[in-house]
């Protein structure tokens, strides 16, 4: 049984202040016993989160990293600190980095392995842009970004991997993709994992939608039996609005 496991990526927002109030109400608001729950706030943030993440049982995510260990690498973020002050999730390939800062499939296959280097668990992002979607070339698109990204990696560490796949065209859009081509793409993704594993390792991993996921939508997708979860944006800026996608999760898994 995959627990489900929902994500916070904040991107470039909150200050410190703003931070704090967001985890007190959080923490207030849910009851997400059988969810797990990740915060990945901006870099600056981390720390300042991770103390109340840890009395309030939420999981601290990074947004992105470098995968040297340490060097002459300005304005970089290395693994091994990441682990230092706490984190335990990262997030490798989120389409802004990858549209907006040239961030390649090889480079993305470098986090994940800097990042089981150092015991942090990936959350890999892939998803295919609206042109691709509309050529019809979503499992083709999707499918070569995790094969690179999984690369070389073993079993053990695929097992407890997290792929994000989030159509780019979904993503801050409004627009989000039917709970149905989402679950179907999860599907080709678990497919592709057993084609490269074996069934039993593709069973164990988890498979988060993202892309406009709001309170009133979140069931769609966790209705997939392929999808265990959401990577959140937009909606996980405002502390009621994102336990109301988690506190409906838990809800729907007690039923
Ligand atoms: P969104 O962002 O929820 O605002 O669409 C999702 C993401 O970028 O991970």
């Amino acid at each position: 049984m995959r627990t489900p496991i929902i994500a916070a990526n904040w991107k470039m927002h909150k200050t410190t202040a703003e931070a704090a109030d967001f985890i007190g109400q959080l923490g207030s608001e849910l009851k997400h016993d059988t969810v797990e729950v990740v915060i990945c706030p901006p870099f600056p943030l981390l720390c300042r989160v991770n103390d109340v993440c840890r009395e309030k049982g939420l999981r601290l995510g990074a947004q992105n990293m470098y995968w040297e260990t340490a060097g002459a690498f300005t304005g970089e973020v290395s693994p091994m600190l990441l682990k230092d002050i706490g984190v335990q999730y990262v997030i490798c390939g989120h389409s802004e980095r990858r549209q907006l800062f040239g961030e390649t499939d090889q480079q993305v296959a470098r986090k994940v392995k800097a990042a089981f280097a150092a015991e942090i668990i990936p959350i890999i992002c892939v998803g295919e842009t609206l042109q691709q979607r509309q050529a019809e070339q979503t499992a083709a698109v999707v499918g070569e970004q995790i094969t690179i990204a999984l690369d070389g990696l073993d079993p053990s560490q695929v097992r407890r991997l997290v792929i994000a796949y989030e159509p780019v065209w979904a993503i801050g859009s409004g627009l989000a993709a039917t709970g149905t081509d989402a679950g179907m793409v999860a599907q080709q993704i678990r497919k592709l994992i057993g084609e490269m594993y074996s069934l039993r390792t593709a069973r164990d991993v988890r498979i988060q939608y993202g892309g406009s996921v709001k309170p009133n939508n979140i069931l769609e997708f966790m209705s997939e039996p392929e999808i265990d979860g959401a990577l959140v944006g937009g909606a996980s800026l405002d502390a009621t609005v994102f336990a109301g996608i988690v506190n409906a999760v838990s809800g729907a898994r007690r039923e």
